[in-house]
């Protein structure tokens, strides 16, 4: 299935590419939804950078962008170094910045990238699939069984996470989990049966794709620098799929919109927020409408934050 982009209007509503603007897509997917939008909004004397890790989302978009008179540079690479790629094409300020986290239907739904309990496929989960870093499987297969737990825990918000950590550590020493089903199916029988609101191993492919992706750190590397690359009335938008992400997003973006984010109880202000940016989407993240979540289910979990640079 092509990925359809979440929050579309919402983007251009609140980033409001205008003829002329630079905007850089961080996470550009193979389908480049929003930055076709963007890239239409922008006009010939506009100007667009594309990033992705994945190197066959960079080849689609190409094809796709072809069509725009928009100029356009694609680049492969991490947004979490977007000063170093922004300046290896002479840009060192841009008006928007978007970053829409995570992965797409499309790396989804490519069986051999196992992301998806359906796939038969290797556990893999690399964004980047030419990336040497550890695999979904090397760390299954390295990793203790606290450490698992924790990583289920963590980033899954598995509440069964050390029954499950328990049982790859079982498993494993059969050598029984390789597929992305076994692991899958591994988790529903730790899992009571009955009907579940969602597949059982959800949370656990979540937690292990970020852990995988170094996701959170990538982000916390990235915000600061997008912040700065920013002109004055420069937007940054960033869409969230994890209450981790999100709670990152929402602390930075208050802290540069001058509102304090120390611990309740401290005497003096400790965090140094100093006003610099107004958050555009109020103190509540933007999310689809019903009418979205109900043709694109995947959507169900998306949050949108936008921010521009005032000084
Ligand atoms: C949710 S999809 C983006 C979809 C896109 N906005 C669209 O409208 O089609 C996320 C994309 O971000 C890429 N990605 C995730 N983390 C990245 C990172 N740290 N640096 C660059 N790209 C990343 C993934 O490879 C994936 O293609």
């Amino acid at each position: 299935m092509r990925h359809i982009p979440f929050l579309l209007a919402e983007v251009l509503e609140f980033m409001n590419p205008s003829p002329g603007e630079c905007f850089v897509d961080c996470t550009l997917g193979a389908g480049a939804g929003h930055s076709q939008a963007i890239a239409r909004a922008l006009g010939t004397q506009g100007r667009l950078v594309g990033i992705d890790l994945d190197s066959g989302a960079i080849q689609s978009a190409r094809e796709i962008l072809k069509s725009f008179n928009t100029p356009v540079h694609l680049k492969r690479g991490n947004f979490a170094d977007i000063q170093t790629i922004l300046a290896s094409v002479g840009i060192h300020e841009a008006d928007g910045i978007l970053a829409d986290l995570g992965f797409s239907s499309d790396q989804m739904d490519q069986d051999s990238r196992g992301f998806s309990f359906a796939s038969e496929a290797k556990l893999d989960m690399r964004l980047d699939p030419d990336s040497q870093d550890p695999s979904a499987l090397d760390l299954l297969n390295t990793l203790e069984e606290s450490q698992l737990a924790d990583l289920f825990w963590k980033y899954g918000e598995e509440r069964l996470s050390r029954r499950i950590a328990r049982a790859v550590v079982r498993e494993r020493e059969q050598g029984r989990i390789t597929t992305c089903t076994e692991l899958a199916s591994l988790v529903e029988k730790v899992y009571p049966r009955g009907p579940h609101r969602i597949h059982p191993s959800t949370r656990v492919f979540m937690a292990l794709r970020i852990a995988v992706n170094h996701e959170l750190e990538n982000l916390e590397r990235f915000l600061p620098q997008a912040l700065s690359l920013l002109r004055i009335s420069g937007r940054l938008g960033v869409i969230t799929y994890h209450s981790m992400e999100a709670a990152l997003v929402k602390r930075f973006f208050r802290r540069f919109a001058g509102q304090c984010i120390c611990p309740p109880g401290m005497p003096v202000c400790g965090c140094g927020a100093i006003e610099q940016g107004q958050i555009l989407t109020g103190s509540k993240a933007i999310v689809p409408s019903a009418s979205e979540k109900d043709r694109n289910p995947r959507s169900r979990s998306a949050q949108l934050r936008v921010i521009r640079k005032i000084r």
